[in-house]
């Protein structure tokens, strides 16, 4: 009877699937360390020890990113999107869309152009001490350049982006005390 009702749960239409959900926590979890490490390091003076050590870091977070959405996607389009006991209004459905349509361009942006800044110049491709990933990039300044302004304008979007995502999380729960919370977690 228990385990009845625990496979009823687990299986419930109501909540993303087991792999969409450890995915979307563990990638929470790596790009909110990605954008505070990259974010610190923006202020570190360039070439100084403590900023290389933290960048180091923020490339290995970064380049997990980038591991975890190629798999993420398919995970999505297999899966789909759980279903709702109270249907929200189309414009509430219609934004939530579009911010998390946003939101994967963003996870894939952004490891991109960072993988090119580094890769172009001929830096470093860590992750964690353990190894370095290939560097496919040819050497080109003005490449590696372009590419660290596109990773600076995609910050901020991200960090907008990502502020609104997680107010709405926080609206709904809170003020609607409606079921989106509970359908990731
Ligand atoms: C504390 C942080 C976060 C909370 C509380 C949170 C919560 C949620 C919840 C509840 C949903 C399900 C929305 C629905 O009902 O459809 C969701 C979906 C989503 N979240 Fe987050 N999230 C957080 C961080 C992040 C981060 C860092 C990202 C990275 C970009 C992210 C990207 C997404 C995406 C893309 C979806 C749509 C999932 C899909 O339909 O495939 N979230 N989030
Ligand atoms: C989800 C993934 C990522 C996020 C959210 C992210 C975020 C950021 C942020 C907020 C900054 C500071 C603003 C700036 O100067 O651009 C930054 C800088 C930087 N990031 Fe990333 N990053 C990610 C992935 C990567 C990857 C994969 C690499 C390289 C392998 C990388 C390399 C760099 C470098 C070298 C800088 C310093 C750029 C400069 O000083 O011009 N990032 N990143």
């Amino acid at each position: 009877m228990t385990s009845a009702v625990i496979a009823t749960k687990a299986q419930s239409p109501y909540r993303y699937r087991g792999p969409q959900r450890l995915i979307h926590w563990a990638m929470a979890f790596v790009i909110i360390c990605a954008l505070g490490l990259g974010l610190y390091c923006s202020y570190l003076v360039p070439g100084t020890p403590q900023r290389q050590f933290l960048l180091e870091i923020h490339k290995s977070f970064g380049m997990t990113a980038l591991a975890l959405i190629v798999l993420r996607i398919p995970v999505r389009a297999s899966y789909g999107e759980p279903s709702w006991r109270t249907q929200p209004s189309w414009s509430v459905k219609a934004g939530a869309h579009a911010a998390h349509m946003v939101l994967y361009g963003l996870m894939i942006l952004m490891p991109v152009t960072g993988y090119m800044t580094s890769g172009a110049a001929g830096r470093s491709l860590p992750w964690f001490g353990l190894f370095q990933w290939p560097n496919l990039m040819p050497a080109d300044r003005d490449l590696s350049r372009l590419a660290a302004t596109i990773h600076e304008y995609g910050a901020y979007a991200f960090f907008a982006v990502l502020g609104l995502h997680i107010a709405a999380v926080a609206w709904h729960r809170l003020v609607k005390k409606d079921e989106v919370l509970s359908r990731m977690l």
